[in-house]
């Protein structure tokens, strides 16, 4: 992210969450259900319609406003699971409403192995979709199987198979340290997941709590740390860039939504669970939706315009602070202090070099064109690293 690039005023896009699923994952803590335990899909898309003209105050906009979107992403869930009709017509719900999606716009969809067909995705197709990220995780059935994943490998085969058919833009979530998981497994993931023509990999490291069943017989944490640089070696080694901790994007493939979130732009999150943020304030505000379908819909139902207390925080600036560096330092460029001083004062550049300065000594942290920058050690720590660069009120005065 150059300095000159997130100038660029007003980028703006917004998430739509499909949060149904053929069966759940049982590692998976996303707020996301079996098809026949809520609504039915089109109810379901009837609310995030109604969720629309509720909200949009909350990003200055009027009834009449019109706004270029610059990215559109389903997440889930699966939104491949539903019927395409259900997604194309919230492509047009956003243009009725004055969220205009052109042809610039990096419309996403995640799909999940054989969930899509020639006909579905040519109905996306003809509304404007134009990259996929396949949940694809492993090639190993038998790790798919022990995840309580509903799809093989030959499944994930045709479904790429498919998309290559249309040459068509296409990401891949790659899942490792799985129990029992051998690092010959992930490498043949890894090599599989590049020769197939994804121009974006995602590696996901299991993350479960410590009483969960598959936190045993999980590789040690070194070889861990050896899998994800595996990942990291054979990626760079085929041209992929790590744009962010666990992104890589052959040139010119970032994920253009997921940089919203990453370099403080505004973005709108529809639907059950899905957060946003907006930069109507001094230092913005958050707001998100419930996690529990009934609460959502109820909400929907009564017209609520104002959200509850607890859905809503207007940031202050030792959070906005704590927000910057944590998103900054996820991306490759890091923390830029130009954009620092601009965003915040010289008080906090100093503030954010006193304590960088002992994880610069240790090699944790380095100082590239006036950018603060993970090393790749720093990397593999980050979440310590984060912890130092969270502010109190106190920290500020
Ligand atoms: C919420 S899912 C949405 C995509 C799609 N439903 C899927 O699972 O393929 C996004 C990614 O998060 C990953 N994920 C979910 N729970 C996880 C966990 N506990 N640890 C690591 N990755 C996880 C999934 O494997 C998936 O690749
Ligand atoms: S398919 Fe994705 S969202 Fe659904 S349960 Fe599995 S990991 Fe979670």
């Amino acid at each position: 992210m150059s300095d000159q690039l997130t100038a660029v005023p007003n980028q703006f896009g917004v998430y739509i969450h499909i949060p149904y699923c053929i069966q759940r994952c049982s590692y998976c803590d996303f707020a996301t259900y079996v098809q026949s335990e809520i609504l039915v899909p089109e109810r379901y898309v009837a609310l995030v319609k109604e969720e629309i003209p509720l909200r949009k105050h909350y990003f200055g906009f009027s009834r009449d406003t019109e706004k270029k979107l610059d990215t559109v992403y389903f997440g889930g869930g699966t939104p491949s699971l539903i019927s395409s009709d259900l997604i194309v017509g919230l492509i047009s719900e956003l243009n009725k409403h004055g969220l205009t999606t052109g042809p610039d716009a990096e419309i996403t969809i995640e799909i999940n192995p054989a969930t899509i067909d020639e006909r579905k995705l040519e109905h996306y197709l003809s509304a404007g979709v134009n990259r996929f990220s396949v949940g694809a995780q492993t090639f190993h059935d038998r790790l798919l199987k022990m995840v309580k994943r509903e799809h093989n490998a030959k499944q994930t085969l045709a479904t790429l198979d498919l998309l290559k058919r249309y040459k068509l833009n296409f990401s891949f979530d790659l899942l490792f340290a799985l129990p029992t998981q051998t690092v010959a497994e992930l490498k043949s993931d890894v090599e599989m997941a590049v020769e197939i023509g994804s121009s974006h990999i995602s590696p996901y490291c299991l993350t479960v709590p410590e009483a969960h069943p598959l936190s045993k017989n999980r590789p040690l944490e070194d070889e861990q740390v050896e899998m994800f640089d595996i990942i990291h070696q054979h990626l760079t080694a085929k041209n992929f860039n790590r744009y962010e901790i666990s992104n890589y994007g052959l040139p010119g493939k970032e994920s253009r939504h997921n940089r919203l979130y990453w370099d403080d732009h505004s973005y709108w999150g529809l639907g059950l669970s899905a957060h946003s943020y907006s930069k109507t304030t001094e230092y913005g505000h958050r707001f998100w939706n419930p996690n529990n379908i009934d609460v959502y819909e109820k909400q929907i139902r009564q017209g609520i315009v104002d959200l509850p207390e607890n859905q809503i925080e207007t940031l202050q600036k030792y959070q906005a602070l704590t927000d910057f560096c944590h998103t900054s330092l996820r991306v490759a460029e890091g923390i830029s202090f130009v954009r620092l001083e601009r965003k915040f004062d010289a008080k906090a550049c100093a503030k954010v070099l006193e304590i960088a300065q002992p994880m610069l000594e240790r090699g944790l942290l380095k100082l590239e064109n006036n950018h603060l920058v993970l090393t790749h050690p720093g990397v593999l720590i980050s979440n310590q690293i984060f912890e130092k660069f969270t502010f109190l009120a106190s920290d500020l005065h």
